[in-house]
């Protein structure tokens, strides 16, 4: 049978081969017919919506090869219930109102019968009600706010949430920074933001820690000297920034700009190596807390390494590779165990997911459908995100 890229169905596929992201050819697919090429009744199609351009395109991109990575893996071993994966990946730009039109697209024009997606909360959580009304089960490798899975029954991640998150970084932040007075600097247009500002602050209060500033930016914002301007003046030991990436390198680089010389930290949203491209020594010796620490190798965690490594020519996994993989990896074994691609029981064999063996460590669902995970912190050094610590439940 000819060989066709199964990206070729989408509207991302200049993208996708421009990323080197196909399933064709020598790409990793070798011995197994690309799903693309055989009747959809053969295959089992599963969507994903990532941010693979724009603002986040690097939490995207990440998710994306670890996903497809999985995807990969399931199909070399000969597919799940006798069929292959067919992932159909669609490009949500990292804009508001775009992540419903594709999950929309996704499920009614494409028919998957499971949906990945997405890393960012504000996104996820635009798709959520989608995947919920058509009974769809939707899992979200990375989304951190709470929002998120209390949309629905059909709705998962395979990541702690902000709660824990918060609390993790205010106990680091009384522990490790001693600090006892923080500001705190949000993102008021990020659903991620709020909710981790909030559960930050809150933990902090509870360790006798006092919130001297809460000043607020909107994601995409260049100039944050007026507001690092009212925080200095506020005095505080260390300042927290829930944030992601690109506005936190130019705030990192703005305070330094004003003498702001004091502890800066935040959450999952600083990890890319953007972070450091953009904000430099800036950006030295921050911390933020994370998912995943790939110098904290397991046994299954070394391998994966090793094969995303061989396959997206040397980078190292991120997070959100890692929760990737698993997202898709933990799909698939629900498959397995229901038997069945049929809705409600896939929804129900997610549900029942326990001590699942990834490359992030052990997943259990609970019940409310998110996963109790350890929190690791990183702190930049020389340009690298080096571990600090693990944070355990
Ligand atoms: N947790 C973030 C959110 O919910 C996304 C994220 C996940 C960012 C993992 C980096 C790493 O928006």
């Amino acid at each position: 049978m000819k060989k066709r890229c199964f990206l070729l169905f989408l509207p991302v596929v200049s993208l996708g081969l421009m990323l080197g992201l196909t399933g064709c050819g020598d790409s990793g697919n070798q011995g197994v017919t690309s799903p693309a090429a055989l009747p959809p009744d053969k295959v089992i199609r599963v969507g994903e919506f990532a941010s693979l351009t724009g603002k986040e395109a690097s939490f995207g991109v990440s998710s994306h090869e670890g996903t497809l990575l999985a995807v990969e893996e399931i199909n070399a071993g000969g597919g799940v219930l006798g069929k292959p994966i067919q992932l159909l990946s669609d490009d949500d730009l990292s804009k508001a109102g775009e992540a419903n039109t594709v999950v929309n697209k996704l499920i009614s024009r494409d028919g998957v019968v499971a949906v990945l997606g997405e890393v960012a909360s504000s996104r996820s959580l635009e798709a959520a009600p989608i995947c919920q009304e058509a009974h769809i089960p939707m899992i979200s490798p990375s989304s951190t706010n709470p929002k998120v899975t209390e949309t629905g029954d059909y709705i998962f991640r395979v990541c702690f949430i902000d709660p824990f998150q918060g609390t993790v970084m205010a106990n680091f932040a009384t522990k490790t920074l001693k600090a006892k007075k923080v500001a705190v600097f949000t993102d008021v247009k990020s659903d991620y933001s709020k909710g981790l500002a909030k559960f930050f602050n809150e933990g902090f209060k509870a360790a006798g820690g006092q919130i001297v500033a809460e000043l607020d930016y909107n994601g995409g914002d260049k100039d944050f000297k007026a507001e690092l301007t009212a925080i200095k003046a506020a005095n505080p030991d260390a300042v927290f920034i829930p944030g992601y990436y690109t506005d936190v390198a130019l705030i990192c680089i703005q305070a330094k700009q004003l003498g702001l010389n004091v502890p800066l930290f935040g959450g999952d949203g600083w990890e890319s190596d953007e972070l450091v491209k953009i904000g430099q020594d800036a950006v030295e010796g921050t911390y933020f807390s994370t998912h995943y620490a790939p110098d904290l190798a397991t046994e299954k965690s070394k391998k994966f390494v090793a094969d995303y490594q061989k396959r997206f020519m040397g980078k190292t996994p991120d997070a959100m590779a890692a929760l990737g993989y698993d997202s898709m990896m933990i799909l698939a074994d629900a498959m397995k165990r229901a038997g069945t691609t049929d809705g409600p029981k896939l929804r129900d064999a997610i549900a029942a997911t326990k001590d699942f063996d990834g490359v992030t460590g052990k997943t259990t669902i609970n019940d409310k459908r998110d996963a109790t995970k350890s929190a690791v912190i990183l702190q930049v050094k020389g340009g690298k995100f080096k571990y600090v610590e693990t944070v355990n439940p």
